[in-house]
């Protein structure tokens, strides 16, 4: 039907322009819609070992929904940079940074391998629900070549359940479809980030679809 997003069903490269598109619309409602998340954006942020003064990049930030817990951790003294290609999800981002009153944040509008810059030295990178960044090598070649000597990953998402597990992966094709442009790489999505980050750990949840995976360089 005219108009009418499809779901992906593209086994290829990501793709940023959809993704706009998506997460346009997704705006107003994401933090309702994602409000199940919370705990494992908790975790995932802890998986980070934050230290005070620490310098943190979210990427693909979108709403902001994990500053408050980076910012509990690093403390007034760090610095969070968060980049966002969607600009609707990054108008919500600064409103909360506004909201809060943190004046340590750096948004960012674009892409993560278009946002980073020569000089930017990070402690520690979230990639959070970001299934399109994890399958983009450009994007994870900008984030870990920012990271300073021991410089921590952490990341959490979606991926395929087992193949013996077919009424799981319907549930988790139908939360997902309307969130990432690329299905390429959903069986192991952490796979080119363990090429970057070789001491990556990763706890899968097989059942429910989903992975924690963290690390240092
Ligand atoms: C499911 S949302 C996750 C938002 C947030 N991290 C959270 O936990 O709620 C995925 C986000 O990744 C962003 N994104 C997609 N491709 C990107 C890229 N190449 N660089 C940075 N962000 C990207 C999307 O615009 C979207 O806001």
């Amino acid at each position: 039907m005219a108009g009418t997003p499809t779901p992906p069903t593209s086994r290829g490269e990501p793709d940023p322009a959809a993704a706009r598109a998506l997460y346009s619309r997704h705006a107003d409602s994401y933090d309702v819609q994602t409000d199940w998340a919370g705990s494992d954006r908790a975790k995932t942020v802890d998986l980070l070992g934050l230290r005070p003064g620490d310098t943190v990049l979210d990427v693909g930030c979108g709403t902001g929904l994990c500053f408050a817990a980076i910012q509990s951790q690093i403390g007034p003294s760090g610095r969070l940079v968060g980049i966002e290609p969607s600009v609707e999800m990054l108008g919500r981002a600064a409103e909360r940074v506004a909201r809060a009153g943190w004046d340590n944040v750096d948004l960012r509008l674009g892409l993560a391998e278009e946002q980073l810059r020569p000089d930017d030295r990070l402690d520690a990178a979230l990639f959070c629900f970001t299934h399109d960044v994890l399958r983009s090598l450009p994007a994870l070649e900008a984030v870990v070549s920012r990271l300073a000597p021991g410089g921590r990953v952490a990341a959490v998402g979606p991926m395929w359940a087992p193949w013996w597990a077919p009424a799981a992966n319907l549930l988790v094709w139908y939360v997902t479809s309307d969130y990432v442009t690329t299905y390429e790489g959903f069986s192991k999505p952490w796979s080119h980030l363990a090429d970057l980050v070789p001491s990556l750990e990763v706890e899968r949840i097989d059942l429910a679809g989903e992975y924690f995976a963290w690390g240092s360089i």
